[in-house]
């Protein structure tokens, strides 16, 4: 069974409205709130907002209305610079396009979290940060030495992508954020490095917020959300049905 707790949710939204400048609100939700250590599974249709209502969560955008908070912290109470140390700390973003860097190496991008956060660095068990970004690596099937001394940039697409999740759970972040991470990986591979994330992600007591339009993957998860049921905004114009 899950680990989830009835502390104070990972993810709060209350009253939640955001809509791009000029534009009418395409987030109206009322209501979401995330437990610690649960694995949540987001869908909704590409364009519906899923990448918009996880960057708020991140406070990389700002609300109209509405409190998000994260592990209690109302983002709303903190300046720029706050929110980017409490992203640093307690998030792990893995992303769509895995904005590895191209030119550090696989343990190099892997360990970029301890440089942008002193807490990152700070929860590696024993301080050997090397040998925890290998230990990650190993974990998600990355192990061998020789893909190890590649550059990022000759790696696969799938094997770019467990980079990606590797350094979004190096510093064991409290809650991890996956933004369609398996949009570029084929069927077979999808579930593989998916079971492979939420296994560490146990292992790391890491909540999972999950979001995607493949809906084939949700059964993995404790609990599926559709965008559509939390939010009340309508649909934007263009976004796939
Ligand atoms: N930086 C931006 N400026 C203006 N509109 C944006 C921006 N980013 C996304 N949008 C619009 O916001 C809507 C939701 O986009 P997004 O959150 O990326 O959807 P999803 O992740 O579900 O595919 C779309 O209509 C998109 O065109
Ligand atoms: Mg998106």
């Amino acid at each position: 069974m899950t680990a989830v707790t009835n502390a104070v949710p990972a993810i709060e939204v209350q009253d939640l409205e955001f809509g791009w400048p000029g534009k009418p609100a395409i987030l109206d939700i009322p209501s979401l709130r995330i437990a610690q250590g649960e694995r949540v599974f987001l869908r909704g249709p590409s364009g519906s907002g899923k990448s918009t209502l996880l960057g708020l969560v991140g406070g990389v955008l700002v609300p109209r209305r509405g409190a998000v908070r994260v592990l209690g912290t109302d983002l709303a109470t903190l300046g720029a610079g706050e929110r980017d140390r409490l992203r640093g700390e307690r998030l792990g973003f893995v992303f769509q396009m895995f904005n590895l860097i191209p030119y550090l190496g696989v343990l190099e991008n892997v360990l970029l979290p301890a440089q942008f956060s002193p807490a990152r660095a700070a929860r590696v068990p024993g301080g050997d940060l090397a040998a925890e970004g290998r230990r990650l690596l190993t974990a998600l099937g990355l192990g061998s030495p020789d893909l190890l001394a590649r550059p990022v940039t000759e790696l696969s697409i799938g094997q770019q992508q467990r980079v990606a999740a590797a350094r979004a759970l190096f510093g064991r972040p409290p809650v991890l954020v996956a933004d369609e991470p398996t949009s570029a990986l084929d069927h077979d591979t999808r579930e593989g490095f998916l079971r492979l994330l939420m296994d560490e992600c146990r292992a790391q007591g890491s909540t999972l917020l999950f979001v995607s339009h493949d809906t084939s993957l949700g059964g993995l998860f404790d609990r599926v959300l559709s965008l559509a049921e939390i939010n009340r905004a309508a649909a934007p114009a263009g976004a796939a049905a």
